[in-house]
């Protein structure tokens, strides 16, 4: 398991290193590295400890750490335009605009700083974005507080509602069926296919990328998330949408069918069996952080 894991970081961080500049545009959807990092749920990344005081010093920390790894994709001063982000498909996020995709706050608000905290943590699937969590607690506490400074939306706006996950129902057929009827309902197929492939008629509309920054409809096939694959992050995605793309909320729906419709995404990752995948956040955090 040990040897495993060191391997598997040694590989993240020369890939880290190179795949920006070296991957050919169109094979990033092919990186054996996405299976690689696909660890536990969220939570696994959510802090210990408490976070630190955003003292000068930390904040010198933060503004070094990301110089260091950070600024080649999202730029010096966090629009997103770093040397590196134009060999990339999909592009980083420009962070002076204070929108974030993974919250656990409602569409248009602020991520909360532990959102923040569990995105560097755990980085986000599927992308150029991988996971930090070989940084210290306070290391990736400093990086918060730095990506945050970028936007002036978060010393303007007050985070009003934190948005609750309740406990899982059983995943019965019954519920997948349901969610199969709701996601023709929803009309969820015109943008991810029927079968969830990301091949529904509107998803073209999306590739080219209107406003600057191209846009993959998620093949739910594949089974990768942005967030995770657990019924829980499929339902908080499902509550806050993924802000500054074309996938919206629906907070509007009962939590009952919040609960099918993620059950019916989880069901079509199935239908494709996935290679042996380490599970356990261990195996890509081992305890001694450095
Ligand atoms: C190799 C390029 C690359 C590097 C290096 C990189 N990122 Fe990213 N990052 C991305 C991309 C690409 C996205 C957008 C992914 C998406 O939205 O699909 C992203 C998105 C993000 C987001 C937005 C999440 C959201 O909710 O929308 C945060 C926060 C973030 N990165 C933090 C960091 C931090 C902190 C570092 C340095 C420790 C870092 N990134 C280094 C490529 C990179
Ligand atoms: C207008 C087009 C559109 C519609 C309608 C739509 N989605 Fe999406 N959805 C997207 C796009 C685009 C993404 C990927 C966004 C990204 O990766 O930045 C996505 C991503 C997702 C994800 C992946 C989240 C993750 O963590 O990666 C899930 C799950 C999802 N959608 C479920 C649904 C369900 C269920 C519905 C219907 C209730 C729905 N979507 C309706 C466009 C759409």
């Amino acid at each position: 398991m040990h040897a495993f894991s060191t391997w598997a970081l040694a590989w993240l961080q020369l890939l880290a290193v190179d795949a920006p500049k070296k991957a050919p545009a169109d094979t990033a959807a092919q990186k054996p590295i996405d299976l690689v990092w696909m660890a536990g749920p969220p939570s696994n990344a959510r802090p210990r400890g408490r976070a630190p005081r955003n003292t000068a010093a930390l904040r010198g920390r933060g503004a070094a750490l990301y110089v260091q790894h950070c600024a080649s994709c999202h730029g010096e001063n966090g629009d997103g335009k770093g040397v590196s982000a134009a060999t990339l498909d999909f592009k980083p996020a420009d962070f002076t605009s204070g929108v974030f995709k993974l919250r656990s706050t409602p569409s248009g608000t602020l991520p909360t700083d532990t959102d923040l905290f569990v995105t560097i943590s755990r980085g986000m699937h599927g992308t150029e974005m991988f996971p930090w969590h070989r940084l210290s607690e306070r290391d990736r506490w400093a990086l918060v507080f730095r990506i945050k400074s970028f936007a002036p939306r978060f010393a303007q706006e007050k985070i009003e509602k934190v948005l609750e996950v309740p406990k899982a129902p059983t995943q019965t057929e019954e519920l997948v069926e349901e969610g199969r009827r709701l996601f023709e309902l929803m009309r969820c197929n015109t943008c991810h296919g029927s079968e969830g492939a990301g091949d529904g008629p509107a998803a073209a509309l999306y590739a080219g990328g209107g406003a600057g920054r191209a846009v993959r409809v998620r093949d739910f096939t594949k089974g990768q998330f942005l967030r995770g694959r657990e019924p829980e992050d499929i339902y908080l995605t499902l509550l806050t949408g993924l802000d500054g793309s074309p996938m919206g909320p629906y907070e509007t729906l009962s939590s009952k069918d919040l609960w099918a419709l993620s059950a019916f995404v989880r069901d079509m990752v199935r239908k494709i069996p996935l290679p042996d995948v380490p599970k356990t956040w261990d195996v890509i955090a081992p305890k001694r952080s450095r």
